[in-house]
């Protein structure tokens, strides 16, 4: 009867880890998969594997995540660190990445502790997902699905971009953005919006001609000064 139930309790440990196994391989099969979709230069898997530090930091943060979530904080904290003395990309164990992550070059990026990041993010070299400095607890941002974070760009606090949002290239991203909108600039302004142009509504018929302004402005003083409105001993 003993050996039976102890039977039982091997099976059920032994599928456990099947699963686990195959979850794994997935994973890894989808993310390399994902490499070849985004970057043309990827040649073979056997490469993509051994030499992109974007997925090697990823593999690695699934394993101190899993480590955080059971509170082996140290351990987490030590395999995050190995991580990114090989891949010069640090991701804190406490943020929760979603599937194909891509950290392309990778170098410089660092990823905070109560960052949530969704699906098919792209991030290049020299990205900070981080706090401003003042706050405590939650103070990453959270990043939505379908977001291309561009080299260098600063994404700081708790803030929330939403899905399919382009950050340019050294942007400093300080409050949250709305969905299908791309941001550039220090500080980050919306440029761009379900495909239209922010803030350049130029009516080409009418451009703005600022000697005619000025032209105009002085004809105005000088009829003040006539009828008497403005009595200044400089104007002539
Ligand atoms: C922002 C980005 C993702 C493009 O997004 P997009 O939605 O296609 O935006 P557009 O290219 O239409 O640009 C919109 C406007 O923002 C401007 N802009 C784009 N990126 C910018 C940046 N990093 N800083 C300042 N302005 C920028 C464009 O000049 C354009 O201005 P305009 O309306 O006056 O012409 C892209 O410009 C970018 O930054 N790519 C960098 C990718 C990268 O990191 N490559 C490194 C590979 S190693």
């Amino acid at each position: 009867m003993q050996s039976t139930s102890n039977k039982s309790v091997r099976g059920a440990f032994f599928n456990k880890e099947v699963a686990t196994l195959f979850k794994i391989l997935k994973r890894i099969k989808d993310d390399v998969n994902m490499v070849f979709e985004q970057d043309p230069a990827a040649r073979t898997t056997l490469e993509v594997v051994t030499s992109y530090a974007g997925i090697h930091a990823v593999w690695s943060h699934l394993i101190a995540h899993e480590l955080y979530k059971k509170k082996k904080y140290i351990l987490a904290r030590l395999i995050s660190q190995v991580a990114r003395f090989f891949t010069g990309i640090e991701i804190h164990p406490g943020a929760k990445i979603g599937k194909r992550l891509f950290i392309d070059h990778g170098m410089g990026v660092v990823i905070g502790e109560t960052c949530n990041i969704g699906n098919n993010v792209t991030i290049y070299q020299g990205v900070t997902l981080g706090g401003t400095g003042k706050e405590r607890g939650k103070r990453h941002p959270d990043i939505g699905d379908n977001v291309l974070i561009a080299a260098g760009a600063k994404v700081l606090g708790d803030i929330k971009i939403d899905s399919n949002v382009n950050i340019g290239a050294n942007s400093v991203v300080l409050n949250s953005v709305p969905s299908y909108s791309t941001v550039v600039g220090i500080p980050g302004h919306i440029v761009k919006q379900d495909g239209r142009r922010i803030g350049k509504t130029f009516d080409h018929r009418n451009l703005p001609d600022p000697v005619y302004e000025q032209l105009k402005e002085l004809e105005k003083q000088l009829e003040k000064t006539r009828n008497g409105e403005i009595q200044d001993d400089y104007i002539i």
